[in-house]
């Protein structure tokens, strides 16, 4: 997908607290593992209606506060 772009936690973790809490109350980063949220967050990913910087974003927040595995 968008590899070679560098996320941006801060960012990251704003564009999730606004944006991925309209359907339903706002996860936790690390309230899933892992190979959970590769499952689920490009399917959220298009939900939002998020573009590859945003998606980079999220997905650096996420991985900075991963459960351990
Ligand atoms: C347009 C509505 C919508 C938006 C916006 C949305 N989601 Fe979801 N989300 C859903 C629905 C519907 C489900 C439950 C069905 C499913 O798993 O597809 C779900 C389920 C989930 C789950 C649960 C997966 C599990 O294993 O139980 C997670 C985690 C999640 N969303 C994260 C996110 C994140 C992160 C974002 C922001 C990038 C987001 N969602 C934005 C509709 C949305």
């Amino acid at each position: 997908m968008e590899a070679d772009l560098k996320g941006d936690p801060v960012k990251g973790k704003q564009l999730f607290s606004a944006g991925c809490k309209r359907c339903h109350g706002l996860p936790e980063a690390g309230q899933f593992t892992r190979s959970r949220w590769e499952a689920v967050l490009p399917g959220m990913i298009r939900n939002a209606g998020l573009d590859g910087q945003e998606a980079a974003d999220i997905r650096e927040y996420i991985n900075t506060n991963l459960i351990k595995n």
